[in-house]
């Protein structure tokens, strides 16, 4: 049984409560106030927005009944917005209504708590909500790092952002087409965000030399796909860009790096990622070569197709962006240094 004092707060966490009766408002203070929390209060759901949006509390409690716009569609809106998305919410729900549960499961609801309320009930179930929140928060900044890092990179070796949301907007609509699950596929859109980050540790008259580069240079740049798993492990939890950083250079006929992997071998969000990656290098000017038409990108992947990389990733890639009218042109040629 869990002591007064195992369900205090851990950290201060500000809660927003929203309920139209004044009474269920006080009984909330008066149980997370001595708990250690802060307390926010709205008394419609309109408010509730408002202040979710504006005061960024870290938990929401919200009744379902409320007379301007119901708990459902605040938690609809909270769950919809990239900004508010990763904040919990507990919905105060008769014991009985199943129909008015599975309302709010469909919106996003985390968890519900009865009225009357079992007062330490909701006091676990608000805590184990705050640490996956305060968790989620320090990963998300982590995330917000790593990417930055990523940018640096690509500025460096005269690329630009632009390369890097092209490579995972486009790795992930390959991975829908080809019906991954939503958690694959976030990996493999940090995946193509993140490709690249181990060439950080590459030193600049390497990256950047305009001339062939001599084996021991080459050696350096091959490191890059382990530099890059390193710096993206602790990433992992985000159900991890990793798979991708490591084996992106790997060839589906064995010949690629780091580790020579082979055909399913080879990690499906790398595969996709080395197709999305190849295409947009190739119709990319860089300081020493013009870009490639589209066109004639598309003709070297059906060259590569089954030797460099997966047949079936470049059979979707190729349906997807060959011959459509808004055919991608990423040719932007970069200044050289
Ligand atoms: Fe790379």
């Amino acid at each position: 049984m869990p002591t007064s004092e195992s369900l205090r707060a851990t950290w201060p966490a500000r809660i927003l409560i929203a309920d139209d009766e004044p009474v269920a408002r006080k009984l909330l203070r008066k149980v997370l106030e001595p708990a250690g929390y802060e307390v926010l209060e709205s008394t419609s759901g309109k408010e509730a927005l408002a202040c979710a949006r504006s005061d960024r509390p870290d938990l929401l409690i919200l009744d379902i009944t409320m007379p301007d716009m119901d708990g459902v569609e605040v938690c609809r809106a909270i769950k919809s917005d990239p900004d508010t998305h990763l904040t919990p919410v507990i919905h105060i729900t008769g014991q009985t209504d199943r129909a008015q549960r599975l309302e709010a499961l469909a919106a996003g609801s985390d968890e519900f708590v009865g009225k009357p309320f079992d007062i330490e009930e909701l006091l676990i179930r608000v805590r184990s909500l705050l640490r996956t929140k305060h968790l989620t928060d320090h990963l998300v900044s982590s995330e917000a790092v790593v990417v930055a890092l990523a940018r640096t990179v690509e500025a460096r070796d005269h690329y630009t952002e632009k390369h890097l949301r092209r490579v995972a907007d486009r790795s992930v609509e390959i991975a829908r087409k080809m019906g991954i699950s939503q958690r694959d596929v976030e990996g493999v859109r940090l995946g193509g965000l993140l490709h690249d980050v181990g060439k950080i540790a590459v030193p600049d008259g390497v990256l950047l030399k305009p001339g062939p580069l001599n084996e021991a240079e080459f050696a350096q740049i091959r490191m890059h796909p382990e530099t890059g798993a390193e710096i993206v492990r602790p990433l992992s939890a985000f159900d991890g860009p990793e798979p991708a950083v490591l084996h992106h250079h790997e060839h589906f006929d064995g010949s690629g790096y780091p580790a020579g992997l082979r055909g399913e071998a080879i990690p499906l969000a790398a595969r996709i990622v080395a197709v999305a990656d190849g295409f947009d290098a190739m119709t990319t000017g860089r300081p020493y070569r013009k870009a490639l038409a589209p066109v004639i990108a598309f003709e070297r992947l059906e060259q590569g197709r089954g030797t460099q990389w997966d047949p079936a990733v470049v059979g979707i890639f190729l349906d997807a962006y060959a011959g459509r009218d808004d055919e991608p042109v990423a040719a932007e040629v970069t200044e050289g240094p």
